[in-house]
């Protein structure tokens, strides 16, 4: 399994208030390097697949409506150890409860509105990355 890749997405609260340049450049700073890289719409039913996994869990619907309420970037991420790497990097999910100076932390609203996803492990990387890009767009 290819542990070096993450995916991630600059989530529509985020972009709404025009911070995505700032997280791009949290997360380059940090030593990830950028090889994929697209701003699109997600469809309602995009999202629903996406978060297939939480559809039993009561913040599905809510967090469906979001994550298509506007434009987000979606990005693939190469990183020794990228998934853990990354998540240390945006802090735990609730903002409130994020570890200081994390991109969740410094960026993002309440539990829902938490400015960036990241990936829990490298099979859910490369799933994602596939759900968005195809593979002549992964450098
Ligand atoms: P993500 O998948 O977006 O990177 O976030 P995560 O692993 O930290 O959290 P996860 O449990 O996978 O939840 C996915 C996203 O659902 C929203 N959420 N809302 N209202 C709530 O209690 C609640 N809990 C989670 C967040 O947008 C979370 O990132
Ligand atoms: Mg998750």
């Amino acid at each position: 399994m290819d542990n070096n890749i993450t995916f991630s997405i600059i989530k529509p609260d985020a972009m709404g208030r025009g911070d995505s340049g700032k997280i791009l450049a949290r997360i380059t700073e940090a030593g990830f390097r950028v090889a994929a890289l697209k701003m699109l719409s997600v469809s309602c039913h995009q999202a629903e697949e996406f978060y297939a996994v939480h559809r039993e869990r009561p913040f599905y619907p809510g967090l469906v409506e979001f994550m298509s309420s506007g434009p987000v970037v979606v990005m693939v991420l190469r990183h020794h150890n990228a998934v853990e790497a990354f998540r240390s990097l945006i802090g735990t999910t609730d903002p409130a409860k994020a570890e200081r100076g994390t991109i969740r932390a410094d960026f993002g609203t309440n539990v829902q509105q938490n400015a960036v996803h990241g990936s829990d492990s490298p099979e859910n990387a490369l799933r994602e990355a596939g759900f968005f890009f195809s593979a002549i767009e992964i450098f």
